[in-house]
């Protein structure tokens, strides 16, 4: 009996497996395109902002800025989501987000799944204030982290970044997620 229940945990596991494995080359999350525009150089400078396309459905994110004066406490950062569809139509998603409490304890849902992805290749994993290098090295998406019900298409992923109540930087991060 025991025996039976062990080949058949087992065969369970090995389906799981194999499923996740099928799953796993089925999803394609790739940035397509990243646009780093500085509003403010006195304040930013961009060293990197950089795409290369390691293979078919990976993509590699390398971005270099350096902060030419502290960010201490005041940072907002505007997040925006839209989907392609005849053109970035209307946002799916917005929000304003606290930068310096967020490090400190995130919060926000959306927030909280870009923080996942880019957290472990930047150096951004500390709390306030920011100051010199801003790096992210070898970025690429993994699809772990996206909620159940991202549906298939491209998207764009727009972060302003705000100091001292004004713009300093625009990100814009166009990616697709394709699942067959
Ligand atoms: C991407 O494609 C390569 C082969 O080109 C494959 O080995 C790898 O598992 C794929 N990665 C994902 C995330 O699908
Ligand atoms: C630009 O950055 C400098 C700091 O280098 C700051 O003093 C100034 O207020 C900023 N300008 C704007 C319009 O935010
Ligand atoms: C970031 O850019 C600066 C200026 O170009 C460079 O000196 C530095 O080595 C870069 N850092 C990394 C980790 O690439
Ligand atoms: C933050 O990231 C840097 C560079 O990846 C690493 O050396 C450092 O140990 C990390 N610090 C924390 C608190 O995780």
């Amino acid at each position: 009996e025991s025996k039976r229940d062990g080949q058949q945990t087992y065969f369970s596991w090995a389906a799981a497996i194999i499923f996740f494995l099928s799953l796993n080359d089925a999803v394609q999350f790739k940035f397509t395109n990243f646009v780093c525009d500085v509003v403010n150089k006195s304040w930013v400078k961009l060293n990197q902002c950089r795409l290369r396309a390691v293979n078919r459905n990976e993509t590699h994110l390398n971005f270099n800025l350096t902060l030419l004066h502290p960010v201490k406490k005041e940072v907002l950062v505007e997040i925006q989501l839209f989907k392609r569809e005849n053109g970035y139509k209307p946002w799916l998603y917005k929000a304003s987000i606290d930068g310096c409490r967020f490090v400190k304890k995130p919060y926000n849902p959306v927030a909280i799944i870009v923080y996942k992805l880019f957290k472990t290749y930047s150096n951004l994993n500390h709390t306030c204030p920011f100051e010199g290098f801003i790096l992210l090295k070898k970025f690429n998406l993994k699809f772990e982290y996206l909620p159940n019900a991202l549906p298939t298409g491209e998207y764009l992923l727009k972060l302003d970044w705000i100091f001292s109540k004004k713009l300093q930087l625009r990100t814009n991060a166009y990616f697709s997620f394709i699942e067959d």
